[in-house]
């Protein structure tokens, strides 16, 4: 017996995917993501990982079916994996199909071994550049090793690991091919993903930044076949493969071209704030709902109130060299 999905939103999407921020804090500060002086939440802001848990529940019962936990970094926040432990009764109970993550890396070497123990299968981590002194450029503060380290401990724990690159114009441009090829040798997925415009990042230009997915496609031609594929993993990449070697390479182009008409997720921020759109300020408080009450009814009446008001689409928009639709919230605020 097929089940319907249960949240619908006005533009007949099903909403099964929820992204989850667990921190908007990062041992990292990447160039497009964050200014170099961040100010973040102060502690008691944050919803405790039990509200984090009642709330993702709740989606679950109305047909979420992936899970995937993001930050800021998400392996920073204080006893992550007992929150982990806790969610991963739904993988058993069969309620969700997928708990996933999205991370930096910079801790896989102490959890990948837990995240599988809570039913994790694969992971993405991102990862821009394969030279230590770009990457120390680009994060300011992480160092290459200890990512590379994380990767391995993530195969060597049985994950199946994606690796998302932001394409850079001036920083990764020049190691597209050796970012193929590393991908390749390891067996590791690789997606490409247009940098916008999310939040302040004090003096470094977007513009500057942007490297078109057309473009990169374009380059890659030069040396490859590709063929289009008709798979997706629920998520806005859109995959190729590369003929002459069979490697899988993904496309994520929210500013060349728009996948929102088969958005399938909605965010909630650390703090309880569900945003259902990235690039849009909608905004809805789940936090004083869940607090003011100890029965989920009136959150899942509230859930269903926010989905109802899920927004069709993001307004991003660089062409006339003009930034258009720029969000003021940071990246790391709603997890990517
Ligand atoms: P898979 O489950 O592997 O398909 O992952 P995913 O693409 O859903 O998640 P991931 O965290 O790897 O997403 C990669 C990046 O794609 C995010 O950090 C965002 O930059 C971008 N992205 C993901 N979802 C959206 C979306 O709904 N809208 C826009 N504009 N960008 C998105
Ligand atoms: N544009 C595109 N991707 C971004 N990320 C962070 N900020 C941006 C941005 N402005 C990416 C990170 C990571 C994911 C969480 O979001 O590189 O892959
Ligand atoms: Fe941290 Fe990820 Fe933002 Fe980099 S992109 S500063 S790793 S949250």
């Amino acid at each position: 017996m097929t089940t319907l999905p249960k949240l619908i939103d006005p533009y007949a999407r099903a909403i099964t995917y929820l992204r989850v921020s667990v921190t908007d804090r990062c041992d990292f500060r990447c160039v497009y993501c964050m200014s170099e002086n961040m100010t973040f939440l102060p502690k008691k802001e944050l919803l405790s990982l039990e509200e984090l848990d009642r709330l993702c529940s709740a989606f679950i019962s109305q047909g979420v079916r992936k899970l995937r936990i993001t930050g800021g970094e998400p392996l920073v926040r204080k006893n992550i994996m007992t929150f982990f432990k806790s969610i991963s009764r739904h993988i058993e109970t069969g309620d969700l199909d997928e708990l996933t993550l999205t991370t930096n890396g910079s801790q896989l070497k102490r959890y990948a071994a837990d995240l599988v123990a809570c039913g994790v299968k694969r992971v993405n981590i991102s990862l821009d550049t394969l030279d230590a002194e770009k990457f120390a450029k680009i994060t300011r503060w992480g160092r290459l090793a200890q990512v590379l380290e994380g990767v391995d401990a993530a195969l060597a724990a049985g994950l199946k690991v994606k690796i998302n690159t932001v394409a850079l114009k001036d920083d990764n441009q020049d190691e597209l091919y050796k970012m193929l090829s590393w991908c390749a040798d390891l067996g590791l997925d690789l997606t490409f993903i247009e940098v916008m415009p999310m939040g302040d990042i004090g003096n470094e230009d977007r513009l500057d930044q942007y490297w078109s997915l057309k473009d990169l496609r374009t380059e890659l031609t030069t040396r490859y076949t590709l063929s289009d594929l008709s798979e997706t993993t629920g998520g806005p990449a859109r995959y190729v493969r590369l003929e002459e070697t069979g490697q899988k390479v993904g496309f994520i182009t929210p500013m060349s071209h728009n996948f929102c008409e088969s958005c399938n997720r909605v965010r909630l921020t650390c703090t309880g704030q569900l945003f259902q759109c990235l690039g849009q300020e909608d905004e809805v408080d789940l936090r004083q709902v869940l607090r003011a009450h100890e029965t989920d009814t009136p959150l899942v009446e509230a859930i269903h109130a926010a989905i109802a008001l899920k927004p069709k689409g993001h307004d991003f928009d660089y062409s006339r060299q003009k930034i258009a639709g720029e969000m003021t919230r940071h990246m790391s605020h709603t997890g990517g």
